[in-house]
């Protein structure tokens, strides 16, 4: 069999690394051809020299001399590019037969449009390519006859338990959520809460952005709206249970009543080398799920009260168009400006809320018209964290 050759965006995060641990244990099944990264020239320069890309690409131009000059020393010397443009030509390189999307937020959504134009599978860890645009992804990934293969493990659950069944036979998605650090606090307790505090998940080694997600459920609210567009589900039919073990990592409920529930230890190499394999499963090396050591699988329903940004995540999904995009652009900004100490933990749901009900809904948005709302959402939010939202 040949090998696969992948474009990895974000191949210096937490699932671009784990992306290439997938590829380093089936050297024989994928190879990489390209990656690109943000500013971390360091990891990437190990990566280049390990995996041997054909091409590369940093957020700057000055980053991309620098990476030049360190390269120098190396046997190894891939074409290195950047920005906007660098993103899509690594995306949609022709040598490559896959693109692993997995950069953090909205800078992920142009290249992963690029490669899906060029006509490549996709397995989709950016779920923000989703919220902001899910409409015009899932049209041209469907019109172009590609794969759009879920990462997110939650995802990836429901896209495993609904293998081999009829969709009309679907009821409801069950999405489970860990919970995040904070799930059983009290609104006081919240108020007090510190970066330090939030970023330390309890299941799950991830980037900063998703962390802070986890703890104010926003990440749930998110995948929630990736959900809907991944499996074509309206919001009222995908029920989240928080499940705080991360065993189950999402269910399908069936009309005849039968639950099909995907199982495993929160190792995010199970559903990466799922979706790079599909339809086929590898012996990944990761530690077996014991459920004799576990003993207890607990679920809660959500307090939506308590994590408004699970009620704004759904706000925005029923009524569409430019609203994901805007939550999506808002909650970028809030939760920089609350690692930033520049407002609270409660803050961030207050800022989404607040720009959101300013914003005049687009009627059939295009592309255009979503980039425009995620400029003027970013501009809204980046001004309420100036002055003092929590005052
Ligand atoms: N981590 C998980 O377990 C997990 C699970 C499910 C879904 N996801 C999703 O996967 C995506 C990545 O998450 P992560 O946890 O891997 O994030 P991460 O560890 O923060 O990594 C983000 C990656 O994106 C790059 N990047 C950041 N800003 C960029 C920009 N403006 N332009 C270009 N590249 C940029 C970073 O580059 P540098 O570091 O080089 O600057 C890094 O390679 C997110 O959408 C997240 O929601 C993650």
């Amino acid at each position: 069999m040949s090998k696969k050759p992948l474009s990895i965006l974000g191949s210096t995060g937490s699932i671009g690394v784990s992306t290439l641990d997938v590829v380093r244990q089936f050297p024989d099944r994928f190879e990489v051809a390209a990656l690109a990264a943000g500013r971390n020239i360091d990891l990437l320069c190990e990566q280049i020299r390990v995996f041997e890309p054909s091409v590369v690409a940093v957020l700057d131009q000055g980053l991309a001399a620098g990476l030049k000059q360190r390269l120098h020393s190396q046997n190894h010397q891939p074409e290195v590019l950047f920005g906007r443009e660098g993103y899509e030509r690594v995306a949609a390189y022709p040598k490559s037969r896959m693109l692993v999307s997995a950069m953090v937020g909205a800078a992920g959504l142009l290249p992963t449009l690029a490669a899906i134009e060029a006509g490549k599978d996709l397995a989709l860890a950016n779920k923000e390519t989703l919220v902001i645009a899910g409409e015009i992804v899932m049209r041209l990934a469907k019109s172009k006859g590609i794969r759009v293969l879920p990462v997110d493990s939650e995802h990836s659950a429901i896209f495993q338990a609904l293998q081999g069944n009829h969709r009309e036979a679907l009821k409801r998605i069950l999405l489970t959520a860990s919970g995040g650090p904070f799930f059983d606090r009290t609104r006081d307790e919240l108020a007090m809460v510190t970066p330090e505090a939030a970023l330390r998940h309890p299941n799950w080694t991830m980037g900063r952005k998703i962390t802070i997600d986890s703890a104010t459920l926003m990440n749930k609210g998110l995948e929630v709206i990736e959900a809907h567009w991944l499996f074509d589900v309206p919001v009222e039919q995908i029920a989240i249970h928080i499940h705080p073990e991360s065993i189950v990592h999402s269910m399908v409920e069936y009309v005849d009543g039968s639950v099909i529930a995907q199982m495993g230890i929160p190792d995010m190499r199970i559903p990466i080398a799922y979706a790079l394999a599909y339809p086929e499963r590898l012996p990944v090396q990761s530690p077996p799920l014991d459920l004799f050591r576990l003993q207890n699988l607990n679920f809660y329903p959500p307090d939506e009260e308590k994590f408004p940004c699970l009620r704004l995540a759904k706000e925005a999904c029923r009524r569409g168009s430019t609203l994901p995009a805007v939550l999506n652009a808002a909650n970028e900004v809030a939760v920089e400006a609350f690692l930033d100490r520049r407002i609270t933990f409660p803050g961030i749901p207050r800022v989404i809320e607040t720009v959101m009900k300013d914003h005049q809904v687009a009627a059939s948005p295009t592309l255009e018209t979503i980039l425009q709302a995620d400029r003027w959402a970013r501009q809204e939010a980046e001004r309420l964290t100036r002055v003092a939202t929590d005052s």
